[in-house]
């Protein structure tokens, strides 16, 4: 036993040495702590038992999950760790094909006070398909789970990752401040409810780069309390496009500044860019704002601002008090399937402030030929170089 144990530490701070000189070390493979790569042993224990051991390393290290289909529930990879940790994914990740046994709880893989991560590569699949047939049969269904959660974490980098099925939300962030989400690709079909690419709130210093989303509701969503973001170079579609909201919910809520939206290209999406509010009472607001660079190809409303949301109908004769200003759309090419392809509709009691159209060109994908239109509403601003359809200011 004791020569085990002298042995197996032997084996570990071999596997530190290399972690120092080889950056794709291979200090904690899930596979030695029981996982297995066949798709059908339950390997959610093992998973949690490297992790636990690489988060209380007194040295950097690195998870690491080798090629193979591996069967996971709920994984609730919890910091704060002593050092940080680099969790290399070549396999993938699937959840259970009963949705309950992930549905329960709110995120399938969540990282949780965690500072100095990154994840790199991989594949999860969640596995969807059940769980949107429930909800889409009426039926009572558990509350869903979101893919891949960052809740409380700093400094990290999410690269390379593929994301399907998920049953809400692929890739959320939330209270977490500089995390860089590079190169991921995040497919479900068109009308699965409820699935946005990536969703950000409460959080400052996000950067998404280089990802193609298709999914059945917004490529990426920007909720309240997102601060200083950059999205570039975004395939969007089929999807609900680039949004920021749905704001002004509640009434105390924080707001949303400086987010730059840009080089992107939207594809047969709901709309393009655009801003969204709730037709309520509420503190927040949305200022700061550059969506620039964007082509549009047969988006249903390539520049949106509507601050009357309300899908329910339960907001009867209320205005958003969500303040929407400093808002510029730039450099905004392509073809709109509806004929409001700008559409600005903001608060009648809250009117939109410092908005500004420049340089758009955007036609209207339609057999009558009838042409594309601007529709404003309580919005003012300016206009530069030329506008098409038509400025309102
Ligand atoms: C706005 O956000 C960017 C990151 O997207 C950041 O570099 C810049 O400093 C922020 N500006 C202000 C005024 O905070
Ligand atoms: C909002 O627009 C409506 C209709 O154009 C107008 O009657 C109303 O005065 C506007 N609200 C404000 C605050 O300007």
């Amino acid at each position: 036993m004791s020569n085990f144990k002298t042995m197996t530490c032997t084996c570990v701070s071999l596997l530190f040495f290399f972690c120092l000189i080889i950056p794709s070390c291979l200090a904690y493979n899930v596979v030695s702590f029981g996982a297995r790569g066949d798709g059908r042993t339950d390997s959610t224990s093992a998973f949690l038992r490297a992790w636990s051991v690489a988060c209380h390393s007194t040295s950097q290290s690195n998870v690491y999950v080798p090629r193979g289909t591996y069967l996971v529930r709920t994984l609730n990879l919890n910091g704060p760790c002593r050092r940080r940790i680099d969790f290399r994914i070549d396999g993938i990740l699937v959840a259970p094909t009963n949705y309950n046994a992930i549905g329960y709880s709110e995120f399938w893989i969540m990282f949780y006070k965690v500072s100095g991560l990154s994840v790199y590569g991989g594949t999860i699949n969640a596995k969807g398909h059940g769980y949107w047939s429930c909800r889409k049969g009426g039926k009572s269904c558990p509350q869903g789970a979101r893919s891949i959660q960052f809740m409380w974490c700093n400094n990290v980098l999410l690269k390379g990752l593929t994301s399907l099925h998920s049953q809400r939300v692929h890739v959320g962030i939330g209270y977490s401040s500089n995390v860089r989400v590079e190169n991921v690709k995040i497919t479900a079909p068109s009308g699965s409810p409820n699935t946005d690419g990536i969703h950000v709130q409460n959080s400052r210093g996000v950067t998404i780069l280089g990802s193609i989303i298709k999914t059945g509701d917004d490529c990426i969503s920007i909720g309240p309390g997102s601060m200083n973001m950059w999205v570039e170079r975004i395939g969007c579609g089929p999807g609900h496009g680039i949004s920021i909201g749905s704001l002004g919910s509640s009434y105390n809520e924080a707001g949303v500044a400086n987010i730059t939206v840009t080089n992107s290209v939207f594809t047969k999406t709901q709309n393009g860019v655009r801003v969204k509010s709730w037709a309520r009472p509420s503190g927040g607001y949305a200022r700061n704002i550059m969506f620039s660079n964007l082509i549009m190809r047969n988006v249903g409303y390539p520049i949106l601002i509507d601050q009357n949301y309300c899908p329910n109908n339960n907001c009867p004769r209320q205005n958003s008090g969500v303040k929407v200003s400093q808002v510029t759309f730039k450099n905004v090419k392509g073809s709109s399937s509806t004929q409001e392809a700008i559409k600005l509709d903001c608060s009648y009691t809250n009117p939109c402030t410092g908005i500004r159209l420049q340089d758009i060109k955007l036609t209207h994908n339609d057999r009558l030929r009838r042409p594309a239109l601007t529709y404003c509403r309580n919005a003012s601003g300016r206009r530069g170089g030329t506008v098409i359809p038509r400025s309102c200011f």
